[in-house]
This record gives structure tokens, sequence and C-alpha cells, in this order.
């Protein structure tokens, strides 16, 4: 694949007014998200919940690509379509999770580097001929008394950089996440330093590894309080901070930067990300990469009765959609 297709597919994913739905769960994580909702953790109840979520009508109005796993990418729906098929069919890019998780960084107790890159040639290879179109590499940054170190920052930007490389030798666009989680009791302030700290190393890592920027997307976590903070900064206040800390660390080179919801409830998902819009015009535009924030609600009333609630499961998640498109042109109201 040519650079200029890499910038092409980058530009699709962060099209004016759309997004990304993230349905990469592991088996691990899925269990957890099945486990809340009385849901048991089958192959099949995977392969189901998928396929209602990817047949949601009119997806595509609002989502420019979806993330998968391993086992998802293989999957097809109960017709027998390939689940590939049926969202290139629907213009959404298939996208594909690469990382094998978040590790113990040894010598480093509390902190974490994800783990991959062996062999991830050879699967990224494999990933293209399934049809994928972008990937996705997931690093986490611990906030707690001691963390982050300079370590584990550089530890996970260098394997970022590594494996948004592979992807663009293989004709995939990567998708770099490093998420500052949002677990603990620190401020704003804590977060806005160890955010811009995080993707300064991240840009710089990407340049010495020859990667293009044109044809990269970056994931990021907004800058806000802890989850266990006194102290919770107001939406305007994460959108001003994350704007500005985006702008400090972030070439404008680069074609778009997508959100993650991080344990957000749908709605300040939606909110924050409406603010950042309405205090543009900014470099990139911003948009959204949601997980739980597009899936929650529907996840619940699928769960209640998986036949009867299908089709109001799937207007949940168009909803979402809807709200979360209209809060990347900065457009979206409340109860609107
Ligand atoms: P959340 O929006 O649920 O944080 O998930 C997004 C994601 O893909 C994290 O890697």
């Amino acid at each position: 694949m040519s650079i200029e297709q890499l910038e092409i597919i980058a530009q699709q994913m962060v099209a004016p007014g759309k997004g990304i739905i993230a349905i990469d769960e592991s088996n691990n994580t899925i269990k957890k998200r099945f486990d809340g909702v009385g849901v048991p953790n089958t192959e099949e109840n995977r392969r189901a919940y998928r396929e209602m979520l990817l047949t949601t009508p009119g997806l595509s109005d609002h989502i420019s690509g979806a993330i998968l796993y391993d086992e998802t990418i293989r999957q097809s729906t109960k017709a027998g379509v390939p689940f590939t098929k049926l969202m290139l069919d629907a213009g959404i890019l298939p996208g594909i999770k690469v990382d094998k998780g978040p590790f113990p960084l040894a010598g480093y107790p509390g902190e974490l580097v994800t783990e991959g890159l062996d062999g991830l040639r050879d699967r990224l290879a494999e990933y293209a001929r399934l049809g994928a179109k972008f990937a996705k590499w997931r690093a986490v940054i611990t906030i707690a008394d001691d963390a982050p170190s300079g370590t584990c920052i550089e530890a996970n930007c260098h394997a970022l950089a590594r494996y948004a490389a592979l992807c663009q030798e293989a004709g995939i666009v990567p998708m770099v996440e490093p998420e500052v989680l949002m677990d603990g009791a620190h401020d704003i302030d804590v977060c806005y330093e160890v955010t811009e700290a995080t993707l300064r190393s991240l840009f710089s890592s990407l340049y010495e590894h020859n990667v293009l920027l044109e044809g990269t997307i970056l994931k990021a976590s907004m800058v806000i309080a802890g989850k266990d903070s006194p102290d919770q900064a107001d939406t305007d206040e994460v959108a001003e901070a994350t704007v500005r800390c985006l702008r400090a660390s972030v070439p404008a080179s680069l074609p778009g930067i997508v959100f993650l919801s991080g344990g957000q409830s749908d709605e300040a998902a939606t909110a924050h990300l409406n603010a950042m819009n309405q205090i543009g015009p900014h470099p990139w535009p911003l948009s959204f990469s949601y997980g739980r924030a597009m899936q929650q609600a529907a996840l619940k009333l699928w769960a209640q009765d998986m036949a009867k609630n299908f089709a109001d499961a799937q207007k949940t998640v168009a909803q979402r959609a809807r709200e979360n498109g209209l809060a990347a042109l900065g457009q979206w109201k409340k109860g609107a």
C-alpha cells in the first residue's frame, strides 16, 4: 500500500462528524463486561453481541470504523457474512487490536508495559489479508505516588513506535494509544503533566522510528482528575486542559486525534468531546474511539432479553453514535 493510501484511510477514520466504535475487548475483558450483566462468556454470545453492534441500522452515518479483537475479525454473522465484508460493504473500516495487553514492568512495581511485538510482522500481514485497514496498540500509564517513572513512559513509547512502523510497513494505519489511567486521587494538573510528558515521549519515539505521522492516528486519554480525587474538574476545565496539552505536544501534521472514554459516564464522554470542539478550530479533528461510552447502555438492554431487545439495543447504539458524532462537530446538546 502506498503512503497516499495510508493518509486516505487515516483521514477517513476522522471524517467530519464520524468516529470509531471500539469493540476489541479481549476475551478476559469482555468477560468482565458480560459478568456485570449476567451473560455467559461463550464464543457464540461474543459473536452474537458483536453482530448486534455491527448490524445496527445507519451505523455508518456516524461511525467510520470499528476496532475488532483477533477472534472477532474471523467471525461472521449468523447468516454467514464475514464481519469484515459486512463492514466494508457498509463503509465502516475494520480495525484490529494487535497488542497482547499490559504486563508488570520488571523493576518498577505497580507499573505496566504493553507486550506483543514478537511475531507482529506476520500477524499484521495476516490481518491485512483479512481486511484490516487500521490497528490499535494500547499502552497503560499509571499515576501513583512514585509513578509513572520515565522508564515506564519510554518503554511504552518505544514499543508504540516499533508497532506503528510495522503497521505502516504492512499498509495498515497505526492508532497509537498511550492511556493515562483515571485511577487514583490525583488532580487534573498532575494528569496534565503526565499526559504531556507521555505525548512528548511518544512523538519523539515515532520520529526516531521513521513513522509517517500523516498516516497515524492518536488515541488519547483526556486530561481529567483521578476518579477518587475530591477536586473534580468541570466540563470546560477538562476540555480546556486537554486541548492545551495536545497543542503543546502533538504535531499539526497528524491527521486526527480520537479519545477513549476510560470509565467516564456516557454523558461526560460526550460533553467533554463537544466542549473541546466548541473551543476550536484545532490543528486536527478531535473525535471519539469509545468502547464503554458507546456500548454500555446497549449491552445492558441486550443482556436483559437478547431476542426481544435486539432492535432497541441497536437503537441505543445508533443514538450514542449520533450524539458522539454531533460532539465531534461541537454541535451536541444535552437531551437532543
Ligand atoms: P473505553 O472507551 O471503554 O476506555 O475503551 C476504549 C479503548 O479501546 C481502550 O483501549
